[in-house]
Order: C-alpha cells, then sequence, then structure tokens
C-alpha cells in the first residue's frame, strides 16, 4: 500500500472538476484494503470510495481518505447449463469489459455498451441502458466490509437492485442493517451471460437502426455498434466535454398525476411500468421548460440533450461543483413549478 498525498481530481472525475484528495490510496487488491485497516492513522479517517468517477459532482477538496479502486482482471470464472459467469476487477472499465466479452464470444452486455465508469461502480447504481439494466445479467461479486476487514459475496437479491439503485447507495444503519454505502467496498463483479443468447431490440432508438438498416436480425457485435452509434449522437464524450452522464432519475408518477399532466401538455414523454406507475422522460420535462444550452458560471444543460449537465469551461476552466448543483437547484425549481415533479439528482454530491 501507498498513501499519496495532495492528489489533484481532475483526471479521475469525468465532469474534470478541479479539486484535491488530501490522502489516497490505490486499491489493486484486498490487500491494500487490509493494509488500510491495520494502519491506526488510515484506519481512523473518513473514507471515500472512486471508481471512475463518472457520476460524482466535486464541490471542494476531498478531507476524507480516497480509495481509488484500481482492481484488474476479466476472466470467464465458471460455465452452467445455462450460462457463462464471467468475471472481472472492480476497476476494469465498463465499456472495455463489454468489448472483452464481445471479442470473447460472451454476448449479453452488448446494450450497455459505452456508459461511463468502471465495473465496480456498475452494481452501485445498476447502471443500465437501451432496455437492458445490470440486474438482468447480474451473478454476484465480492466485497469487504471495512468494519470488520472481512470479505463477504453477494446474490442479486441481497444487493437490493431498483431501478439506479442498490444497497450500495443507502447509509448502512448498523451492523445488521442493509445499507451498505460507505461500509463495504466492491472488488469484483460476476455476470452471468445467457448461453442461449436474445437480441434486446424493444427500445426505440434501436427499432429505428433496424428500420433505417434493414437489419432485423442483428448480432450481438451490430447492436453494440448500433448503441455506440446511438450515444455517441446523443451524449456528450466525457474525454472532449466534462459530463456524468444522466443527472437527474426519470422520475416516476401515478396515472393520475400523468393524465394531468397530458392534460395541460400532450407531448409529454411518458412509459407505462409494469406495475401500474408511469415512468416520465426527465429530459424532456428540462427541454419543456427551456433549460437547453442555458449556463451557470461554466456549468451548463447540453444542447442535445437536456439531462445532460456539462463542464463549459474545459481543463483550463473547469466548472465549479457549487455551479453545478446550482444550476441543477435552479431546474428542479423550474420543473417543480411547472409540472409539479422533484426531479431527484443521479450522480452523489461529495
Ligand atoms: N427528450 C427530450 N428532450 C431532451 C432529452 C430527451 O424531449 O432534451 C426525450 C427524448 O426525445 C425521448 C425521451 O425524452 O423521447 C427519453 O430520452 P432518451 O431516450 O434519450 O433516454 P433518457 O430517458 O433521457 C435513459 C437513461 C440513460 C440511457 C438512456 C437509454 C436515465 C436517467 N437515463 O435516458 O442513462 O443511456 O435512457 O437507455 O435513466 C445515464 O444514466 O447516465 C444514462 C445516460
Amino acid at each position: 500500500m501507498f498513501l499519496e498525498k495532495n492528489v489533484p481530481l481532475q483526471p479521475y472525475n469525468t465532469f474534470g472538476i478541479a479539486a484535491k484528495a488530501q490522502a489516497l490510496v490505490r486499491v489493486r487488491s484486498e490487500g491494500d484494503l487490509l493494509a488500510v485497516l491495520a494502519d491506526p492513522e488510515l484506519a481512523a479517517l473518513p473514507r471515500q470510495i472512486l471508481g471512475g468517477g463518472s457520476n460524482i459532482v466535486l464541490t471542494g477538496d476531498v478531507k476524507a481518505l480516497v480509495l481509488k479502486i484500481e482492481v484488474p482482471g476479466m476472466r470467464l470464472a465458471r460455465e452452467t447449463d445455462k450460462h457463462w459467469v464471467i468475471e472481472a476487477g472492480a476497476g476494469e472499465d465498463w465499456h472495455a469489459l463489454v468489448a472483452w466479452t464481445l471479442d470473447n464470444a460472451y454476448p449479453g452486455l452488448e446494450n450497455m455498451a459505452l456508459i461511463p465508469g468502471t465495473v465496480g461502480a456498475s452494481p452501485v447504481q445498476n447502471i443500465g441502458a437501451y432496455g437492458v439494466e445490470l440486474q438482468d445479467r447480474f451473478d454476484s461479486l465480492d466485497a469487504m466490509d471495512l468494519l470488520t476487514g472481512e470479505l463477504f459475496s453477494l446474490n442479486a437479491a441481497q444487493c437490493g437492485f431498483s431501478y439506479r439503485d442498490s444497497v450500495f447507495k443507502h447509509a448502512s444503519a448498523g451492523p445488521d442493517g442493509l445499507g451498505l454505502a460507505g461500509r463495504a467496498v466492491i472488488l469484483r463483479v460476476r455476470f452471468a451471460l445467457p448461453k442461449r443468447w436474445k437480441a434486446e431490440l424493444g427500445y426505440l432508438d434501436l427499432e429505428r437502426k433496424m428500420a433505417e438498416t434493414g437489419i432485423h436480425n442483428p448480432d450481438a457485435r451490430q447492436i453494440f455498434d448500433w448503441v455506440v452509434a446511438i450515444r455517441r449522437a446523443k451524449l456528450p464524450d466525457p474525454a472532449v466535454i466534462g459530463n456524468a452522464g444522466s443527472f437527474f432519475k426519470n422520475p416516476t408518477v401515478t396515472p393520475e398525476q400523468c393524465a394531468d399532466i397530458i392534460a395541460r401538455d400532450p407531448k409529454v414523454v411518458h412509459y407505462p411500468m409494469p406495475d401500474g406507475s408511469v415512468k416520465l422522460a426527465a429530459g424532456w420535462l428540462i427541454d419543456a421548460c427551456g433549460w437547453k444550452g442555458k449556463t451557470v458560471g461554466h456549468a451548463g444543460v447540453y444542447e442535445k440533450q437536456a439531462l445532460v449537465l456539462v463542464n463549459r469551461g474545459g481543463r483550463e476552466n473547469p466548472c465549479t461543483g457549487g455551479e453545478v448543483m446550482t444550476l441543477a437547484k435552479a431546474i428542479q425549481t423550474s420543473v417543480y413549478e411547472r409540472f409539479g415533479i422533484r426531479l431527484e439528482p443521479e450522480p452523489v454530491v461529495i
């Protein structure tokens, strides 16, 4: 274990916000975590786990000890009659894993191509795109309990997945509580990829691609290419324009609330959910309030997708976390005033 001090975090968050970590340890294996726990000075510090930094807003220097997760590895762990079980280190880049599985003829993750972030962060918010969520392909994960130093494994039910949510997003409520935020560090994740692969194409953007190309039986590689093209066309590349993906979750309302909004705004984009509720497109709501292209300081609303907030100042004059949050609050207020809906941010504010 090697302790680094005053580490610039700008390269480690996809918004490109400038901030420093007072102390940072790179975690390449469970041994690095055990060394932190064995060091009385480090063990006493509060901790901040950092993956790919693609879902955070830094509002100042980080005083907690930053545990930067860099556990490597991608392999076929085992196979059953029905599945290939692929294991990846928490520090691997998510998109690199998706590409690796396709290169090795284990399809199933292609709809989630190009989602920024690391493998270890993927279960935390149950990432998802184009009709597939992580929980649909999840097998299990290994993590370390920072209170006890013990390693443990969780299956899907134990992770408590729901839309952009899991036990890893909730504060721990005592030793027997469910929440694991700040307490568990994910080290490895296993994915169960069905041997009888089936294309998931029930998403409008993919249906459009099929119509455009005339390809009605795409293979996994074709879907991967389509998803990459769709995302490149409407989402900013964090390497060029800093951002943290969707800034707000798509809100869920009752059918009555939805009918009320439709009566006033017939064009509102809405999707009926299996449980009877209705999901609204937050991007549409924000767009309808006229936010595309608006800025606060160097933070702005992306012109092509109102759900994404971006860093307009690049690496040289980056936006601050404060500017991002001021902009986010102004958006929340205007969406609430017009539609009576409270938007909930997706990224973690640090
Ligand atoms: N829309 C607008 N104006 C906008 C943005 C969107 O009218 O400025 C409309 C679109 O025309 C569309 C609807 O809103 O009818 C939904 O937009 P889109 O299909 O782009 O998907 P989304 O709901 O905005 C979600 C995920 C994305 C994921 C895509 C594709 C959330 C919060 N976001 O976005 O995830 O890639 O679906 O599956 O669930 C992420 O979480 O970082 C992320 C990018």
